[in-house]
């Protein structure tokens, strides 16, 4: 079988592979690809992919998703905006009106965000893991990776004479480091196509990264079908490969201890994903998510292989995979974006559709692209980020906390002790933080965990903003919303009165205030939860991904569409549901397990939890006689 499948692909090689240009996504030629090789800048600036077929389904890498532009949607696009860059001369960060510094990103950090612990009393911590893994799907880590393992010296004397060193001061008086005299925090300029070398320098910074800019589930599938085929498929039954352990189901582990996987504490622990992708064992929150996922692609699998007992593996993958995906955006713009954005503010401007059945807004000139604001946006999650996991048995009893911080790059943690049962149980339990403009401490002084001194991630965020070259808050407030902001007076109503005085005292002018910091300061949107800003620049994304995607599981006119009864099965997925299917020891679970359990949202048996009827995707084909499928033509 395998050989088969690597005879597959040399043919297809010989055959046609074409080949772009990841930045300007044109075609090149055989020689240009020789250049890119000599100064090793193939991976990053040269899409290689296969002829298109507009019948085909969905391609891991992402390509063939425009058909007019094949290598769009594929990982190394690049990013759109919604408004311009803006920078200083050499694409430094832009200095206030009048020409000044900006304030330190660390000053505002500590002047605008409290630090605390405050428990929500509506979200839950699910909530959050969605969050992070949703946003895990479109970006990558390697910006991170940068100043932690490449360029480990930016705060030492070596950082001051290279270029892509951009470290944090921290003031003398600062609030907490007063008394550590730690006066530096590692920080690299984002990776660019200029950067990288796709591009010539003397450009406006183009945001390279690593993942699809598709809703596609990267970290399960991966951005590649060749790391598919040999780190997921099983290439029997439909399913992924996995491991069996004490009963629990896992991705397969990497069988060296040359792995990611630094912080696992050997010999006890020792499992590390080895999937087509390591976003898997990153986060805390994303290694979760993508168990739950990688899981409930084989229970999917499983269910299919029931109803239509004459499928093969291909069949039965691309189905479920197909529907894997499907469930995981209908969860997130069903489920868990309503209940932060607003259910009603999602189908007033379009996110959502509120009476089923199938919708076809795909737009061919739209490409398959994220906003550099979307991503960016995000990081506002930070406040609403708690600090330590609580677990619990499946019965709800308490048993322990553990940071989530110190599980970056640790999935062995969640390997031993019964650990994933009691993380499991304690996601939809536990409250997350509350949203405020308090954030846990861990969020801004311990950030990496173990794997820095010092880790402030809002500090981080503040400084990212500005070498992003993202224009004024004011600008996006106007382009938002219609209404210029002229002056601090103006703010009244967006933000709180004495939230306004501070942020007076941090800037010279209105017109200096970085984007950051009115989404860090503004009021909850009316009829949702977050700041308006927020809403505007992440439903943005939200609409495009439906407009962009040919793909999109709502459209009735893609290659192997759903049918209305398909469709109408899928739209009872709730997150309740996947954790009932292949959450460890869950057997009970609140319904709307993005919210707390309470009087409305009881904690109560998965029998009540609506389940999706696979009989939906019954093969008619499966009931004829044997020997009509015995002498099917391959
Ligand atoms: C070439 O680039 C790849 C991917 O970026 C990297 O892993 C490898 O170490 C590089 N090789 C050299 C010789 O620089
Ligand atoms: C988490 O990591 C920090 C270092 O960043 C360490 O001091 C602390 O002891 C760790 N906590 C646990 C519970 O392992
Ligand atoms: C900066 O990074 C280096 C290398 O990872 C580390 O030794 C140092 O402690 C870091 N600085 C802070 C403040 O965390």
């Amino acid at each position: 079988m395998l050989r088969l499948v690597l005879l597959g692909f040399l043919f297809c090689d010989v055959k046609g592979a074409l080949f772009y240009d990841s930045y300007h996504g044109v075609p090149i030629t055989i020689e240009d690809v020789k250049r890119h090789d000599k100064t090793n800048t193939t991976f990053w600036c040269v899409t290689e992919i296969e002829p298109c077929d507009p019948l085909e389904g969905r391609r891991v890498d992402g390509s063939c998703n425009n058909l007019k532009n094949p290598p769009r949607g594929a990982s190394h696009t690049p990013f759109t905006r919604i408004l311009p860059a803006i920078y200083d001369k050499d694409f430094e960060p832009k200095k206030t009106l009048s020409g000044n510094e900006m304030p330190l990103a660390r000053l505002l950090r500590t002047r605008l965000i409290s630090v605390g612990k405050v428990p929500s009393q509506r979200y839950t911590q699910l909530a959050i893991h969605a969050f992070v893994f949703l946003s895990g799907d479109v970006v990558s880590l390697h910006d991170t990776v940068n100043y932690i393992l490449w360029r480990p010296y930016c705060c030492m004397e070596k950082g001051k004479s290279d270029p892509y060193c951009v470290p944090n001061k921290i003031p003398e008086d600062d609030p907490v480091h007063r008394f550590s005299g730690i006066r530096c925090l590692n920080m690299t300029r984002p990776e660019s196509f200029q950067s990288i070398g796709c591009i010539p320098k003397g450009t406006t910074p183009e945001r390279i990264i690593s993942s699809t800019p598709l809703i596609d589930l990267s970290v399960v599938y991966g951005n590649y079908i060749k790391n598919l085929q040999e780190k997921g498929r099983l290439f029997k039954g439909g399913l992924l490969k996995f491991e069996v352990d004490n009963g629990r189901i896992w991705p397969p582990s990497s069988k060296t201890t040359a792995n990611v996987c630094f912080l696992n504490q050997r010999p006890h622990e020792t499992r590390c994903h080895d999937m087509p992708e390591d976003g898997g064992n990153t986060l805390g929150s994303i290694n979760l998510m993508a168990v739950w996922f990688w899981r409930n692609h084989n229970f999917i699998a499983t269910e299919l292989a029931k109803v239509n007992p004459c499928w093969n593996d291909e069949k039965l993958f691309a189905t479920a995979r197909d529907i894997n995906i499907a469930v995981f955006i209908q969860m997130n713009y069903y489920e868990l974006l309503p209940v932060f954005l607003g259910y009603e503010n999602l189908v007033k401007d379009g996110v959502i559709v509120p009476n089923g059945g199938f919708r076809d807004i795909y737009n061919e000139k739209v490409l398959p692209q994220v906003s550099l604001e979307y991503p960016f946006a995000l990081r506002w999650l930070h406040t609403v980020q708690e600090g330590s996991l609580k677990m619990y048995d499946k019965d709800g009893h308490y048993l322990k906390q553990f940071p989530i911080v110190n599980l970056t790059l640790r999935t062995g943690f969640f390997g031993v002790d019964n650990n994933m049962d009691y993380i499991t149980q304690g996601s939809f339990r536990q409250g997350s933080a509350n949203i405020d403009y308090i954030a846990d401490p861990d969020m801004t002084e311990q950030g990496l965990g173990p794997h820095q001194r010092v880790s402030d991630l809002m500090t981080n965020d503040m400084a990212k903003n500005r070498y992003f070259g993202f224009q004024p808050y004011v600008k996006y407030r106007e382009v938002c919303f219609g209404k210029p902001v002229r002056s601090f007076g103006d703010l009244r109503g967006i933000i709180d009165p004495e939230r306004i005085e501070v942020l007076r005292e941090m800037y010279e002018r209105v017109e200096d205030m970085d984007l950051l910091a009115g989404i860090w300061t503004e009021r909850p949107i009316r009829g949702g939860f977050v700041p308006p800003t927020f809403y505007c620049l992440v439903i943005d994304q939200l609409r495009r991904n439906i407009i962009a995607d040919r793909h999109w599981y709502e459209r009735p006119n893609r290659p192997n569409a759903f049918n209305a009864l398909q469709l109408a099965e899928i739209r009872k997925i709730t997150i309740a549901r996947i954790l009932c299917d292949v959450g460890d020891t869950v057997t009970k679970i609140q319904p709307r397990a993005f919210l707390k359990a309470g009087i409305n949202n009881k904690i109560d048996s998965c029998n009540k939890i609506p389940q999706i009827d696979y009989r939906a995707w019954k093969d008619v084909s499966c009931e004829r006689p044997l020997y009509w499928n015995q002498y099917k033509p391959i």
